[in-house]
């Protein structure tokens, strides 16, 4: 190994600051060079690359965002283009890349790492939906933001004695939803792997409404469907008055919680460390309260279950 790279793709997420700090710090320690990559995978094709010390990581543990940039990038997607950025690499001397981000950017890495370069992935994501990992980086910071909000919500919601659905983020996950929904005790918890029943939801309402519940908490994912009709169809059929709150990318940003600090540093750490030791093609994990790699491939080909028990859970203790 001679070189290595960094980048961080897709949609940003706190911690991510952290993980580039440590995986920067730890290459030092080995005096190993290492290249920040800006703008994810776009930055190889642009030739966003630059040297970073000890120096360039310094005050950064504690901010949202990444240093490095973000960006989604379509090239990747089409063989010529992963060749081509196979080649950019090369041409920079580096051989080796980490990549920070969820499971399309790991895609973009396995993809590398059948054109010779060694590659390490790291879970950033708030989305917690990479199967080969219990906790992605970020998760912990947004279902924080997302509770805080609740908890706001919730005094309104009493107040006023409405039913407030909470959009939260999740295109195709409804983790940031099932756990806020617990943490945040809501009534009803809306996710894209669970088909929502109006009748149901409602039922559970009225059936609090007769105990004496004045107000209702709905924690909606953004990938369980339109959140205007689904607000429309449950003030028309309970007869109380609705609201939403979409919280939107406030769940990506802010400083990241002690929890996502720690698992990105480590993680971070590990990937140099593996790649120093001459292991290859990896996926940096925390399985079982255990930091572990594990193959990238077999890691893509693990599927991703949304866990229904912690969803009966919320459910039944929030009757
Ligand atoms: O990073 C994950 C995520 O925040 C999803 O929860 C959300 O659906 C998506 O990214 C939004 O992406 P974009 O930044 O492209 O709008």
């Amino acid at each position: 190994m001679k070189n290595i790279g960094v980048l961080t793709s897709g949609g940003d997420s706190p911690g991510m600051n952290a993980a580039i700090r440590a995986i920067v710090r730890t290459a030092a320690f080995y005096g190993v060079h290492i290249y920040g990559i800006s703008y994810g995978y776009k930055g190889i094709y642009e030739q966003k690359i630059r040297e970073l010390n000890v120096y360039s990581v310094a005050d950064i543990i504690q901010r949202g965002g990444t240093i490095l940039y973000s960006a989604r990038c379509e090239e990747m997607l089409d063989p010529g283009g992963t060749e081509r950025a196979a080649e950019l690499l090369g041409g920079n001397a580096i051989d080796s890349l980490i990549v920070i981000g969820g499971d399309g950017s790991y895609r973009g890495a396995l993809a590398l790492s059948q054109l010779g370069i060694n590659v390490m992935t790291l879970p950033g994501t708030i989305d917690n939906d990479i199967a080969c990992t219990d906790f992605s980086i970020g998760f912990d910071t947004a279902l924080n933001t997302a509770i805080d909000a609740i908890s706001k919500i919730r005094d309104t919601s009493h107040s006023h004695n409405r039913v407030n659905v909470v959009e939260v983020m999740g295109r195709r996950s409804g983790n940031i939803a099932l756990y806020a929904g617990l943490a945040g005790g809501a009534e009803n918890i809306v996710v894209p792997e669970i088909p929502y029943n109006i009748d149901k939801i409602c039922e559970k309402m009225l059936y609090g409404k007769d105990r004496g519940k004045l107000h209702s908490i709905i924690v909606f994912a953004e990938g369980a469907g339109d959140i205007d009709t689904f607000c429309r169809e449950i003030e028309d059929k309970s007869m109380v008055t609705t609201r939403k709150t979409t919280l939107g990318y406030i769940q990506r940003g802010g400083s990241p919680s002690a929890f996502d600090r720690v698992l990105a540093s480590r993680m971070g750490a590990m990937a140099v460390d593996l790649l120093v030791a001459g292991d290859k093609n990896k996926a940096v994990c925390y399985k079982n309260n255990e930091y572990i790699s594990a193959d990238l491939g077999s890691a893509l080909n693990m599927k991703y279950n949304f866990n229904t028990e912690v969803y009966d859970l919320a459910m039944r203790l929030s009757l």
